[in-house]
Order: C-alpha cells, then structure tokens, then sequence
C-alpha cells in the first residue's frame, strides 16, 4: 500500500483525491490546504489527516512514499524541492515550473537525490488522444503534414485568482495550451520554431480573458496551428489532422457522449473547468494509476519530467514571439537530454 501526502485541495486537489480512494493499493495519509475546510472535505472516507502546512504534515507522519503537488503552479519548485528527502516519488501537477529554469533545476534536484519525478500530463491519457497516437504510429492518415488543434473555456476560478496573476500562472499560454505542447511534440517530435499571438498581458490579466494562437513548425515539417481561449463559456477541446492519405478530426464539444449541466445549481465542484465523461473511466485515474504502476513496478512513464520540460520550452518560445512579434527558434543542446523523440 503506497502512502500518499496530497499537497492542494483546490480542483486538482480534489480530483486526485478522488482518484486515490479508488485505487485499491494507495493509502492517502495526509492532506495539507491553508484553507482547512477544504482539505478536511477531501477527507471525508479516508484515514487522511488534515494539515494547514507542509511543515506541520511531514513533522506528524512517518513513511510518505509519494508526494503529490496539486497547488498553483509558482509553489511548485518550492514544494518539489522541499519533498526530496521526505518520500522518494513525487507526482506534480502539470506546467511542471514557471520556466525551463525551474523545470531543470527541479529535474536535476530529483535525479541527484533518487527521487522519481511524474508530472501530471493528462491528455496523455485521454482515450481519444490515445487513440489519435496509435493510428497516426500506424500510417492510418498516411504522412501527417498539417494539424490544427482548440483547447479552452471560460476563465478559470481558483484561489485569491492565482490564474490572473501572470507571475503565478504564466498565463493561458504556459498553463493551458501546455497540454497541446506536450501532445503534438509526443505525436511529431521535437519543435524548430514557433510564431504565437496573444491578448495583451495587461488586458487580459484586468479583465480575466485571455486567448491565444500558436504555429508550430516541428523538425519533421508537420505545421500546427493551436489556438488556446479563456474567453468562451463551456471547456471543450478538438485536433483535426490533415496527412498525406486522410484526416483525423476530433471535437470534445460535437463528439461528448453526455453533457449534464443543471441550470440554477450552485457550483460546488471544480472552478476550473474539468473535462470528464461519464461514461469512461477518468482519464485522471488513469494517470496517476498509471504513475503508481511505474512507482509500484519501476516501469518508465509514458510521459517524463523531460517531455514536461520541452513542453515548457515550447511554452517559453510562444511567449516571447508573442513580446516579439518575431518567430523564435528554438535551440537543441542541454534540453535535448532524458527521453528524447
Ligand atoms: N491537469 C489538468 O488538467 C489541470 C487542470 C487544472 C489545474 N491544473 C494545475 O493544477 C495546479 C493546481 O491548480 P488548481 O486549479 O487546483 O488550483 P486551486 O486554486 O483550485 O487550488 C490550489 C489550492 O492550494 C492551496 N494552497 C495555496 N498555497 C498553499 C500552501 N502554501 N500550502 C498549502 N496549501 C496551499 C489553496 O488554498 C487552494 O485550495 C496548477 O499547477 C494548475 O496548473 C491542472
């Protein structure tokens, strides 16, 4: 039975809760929130005890093997590098760090220490982005050559609006359109350059909109177009495909099985809109299943703390051409170590 410390219980938090109770060879032990009520709802059917600290956590419980960090992304590096020491696996919330810096101090950190290091890559896990990877491995649409892909929602809610606060979120960018990042470099390889248009920083931070188009030229020639929007109501998420002997095309908006929203209802569950269905198991659980499955077995993830890093990197090129107005390429050398594509 593996213990697990659940740092956060905010909307991340509570979905990884959710997915600990009901992974048979997990124990959630503790989980820590300023806000205590919070944590002490997540609580609720489980041994976990409740915690307004980290400190105050690792001084009361013994034998953490897994720490998993679902708080806003600027603590991040603080708390990864603070759990090294304390449990030897440490699973984090997705953008790994605020910039490649971070990601590759918090990677270098890890390996010296033995500490194994996942990050929280969902659309990885997504059973149509599963089954995109697997028919584009196979030749299904032939040679892939241009891609077009559409993430987004209304503005996320979270505690004191650490979204709106570029220095804490990096933004739409680095924190939403990150999960395309990380797909497409998965399904094409590595990036050559990027060209990227946003709302002004300013504009978007003051009125809690943001929205933003990316073009990706990847080493293979594959283009892509991905747009990234906190300005519409109702998350939904797509990626067309155009190769050299057909297409994919997926909409989560057209294609969802179920769609439940109540009108009136007060909104009690996540503030940042949450992609689930239904019908199939949460990609969530799947993930971090998966994570304990590598912990448990010693596999290899099917997405590292490398795969995190490029995707930042990525992330990084598109905000600077934004500031720019200029095309950024990016450069090889000390990024291109770990797992390579
Ligand atoms: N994978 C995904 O699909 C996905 C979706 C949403 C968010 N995220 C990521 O998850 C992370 C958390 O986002 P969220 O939306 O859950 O945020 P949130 O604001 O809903 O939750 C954060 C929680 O952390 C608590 N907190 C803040 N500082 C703390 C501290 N020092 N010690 C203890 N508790 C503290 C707050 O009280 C709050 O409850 C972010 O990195 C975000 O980018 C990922």
């Amino acid at each position: 039975m593996l213990k697990v410390l659940l740092l956060g219980a905010g909307t991340m938090g509570s979905v990884h809760a959710r997915a600990y109770k009901s992974l048979g060879n997990v124990e959630l032990i503790g989980i820590v929130d300023r806000q205590e009520a919070k944590a002490g709802k997540l609580s609720a059917n489980t041994s976990a005890k409740v915690f307004t600290s980290y400190e105050e956590a690792v001084a009361k419980l013994n034998a953490i093997d897994v720490i998993d960090i679902c708080l806003p992304t600027h603590l991040h590096k603080e708390y990864v590098m603070k759990s090294i020491g304390i449990a030897r696996n440490i699973i984090c919330e997705k953008p790994l760090g605020l910039n490649v810096t971070e990601a590759g101090d918090m990677i270098a950190a890890c390996e010296k220490n033995n500490v194994r290091l996942f990050v929280g890559h969902v659309v990885r896990f997504f059973p149509e982005y599963k089954r995109i990877q697997s028919l584009l491995k196979k030749g299904s649409i032939g040679t892939p050559a241009v891609v077009r892909t559409t993430r987004g929602g209304a503005f996320p809610r979270a505690w004191k609006n650490w979204y709106g606060d570029f220095e804490k979120s990096g933004g739409l960018i680095l924190d939403l359109l990150i999960h395309d990042f990380d797909f497409l470099r998965a399904c094409f390889g590595n990036v050559e350059r990027v060209y990227a248009k946003k709302l002004n920083r300013e504009d978007a931070v003051g009125e809690n909109i943001d929205y933003a188009l990316v073009t990706i030229r990847f080493h293979s020639g594959v283009i892509a177009h991905a747009e990234g929007t906190w300005a519409h109501q109702g998350f939904s998420y797509g990626i067309e495909i155009a190769g050299t002997k057909g297409i994919i095309d997926y909409n989560s908006a057209k294609n969802a099985p179920l769609k439940h929203r109540s009108k009136g209802k007060k909104m009690d569950g996540a503030a940042v809109e949450v992609p689930e269905s239904p019908l199939a198991s949460s990609p969530y659980r799947d993930e971090l299943k998966h994570f304990i499955d590598c912990i448990v077995n010693g596999k290899d993830p099917v997405v590292t703390a490398y795969d995190a890093l490029h995707a930042i990197e990525i992330a990084m090129a598109a905000l600077t051409s934004c500031e720019t107005g200029q095309p950024v390429t990016l450069s090889t050398g000390e990024l291109t170590r770990g797992n390579e594509i």
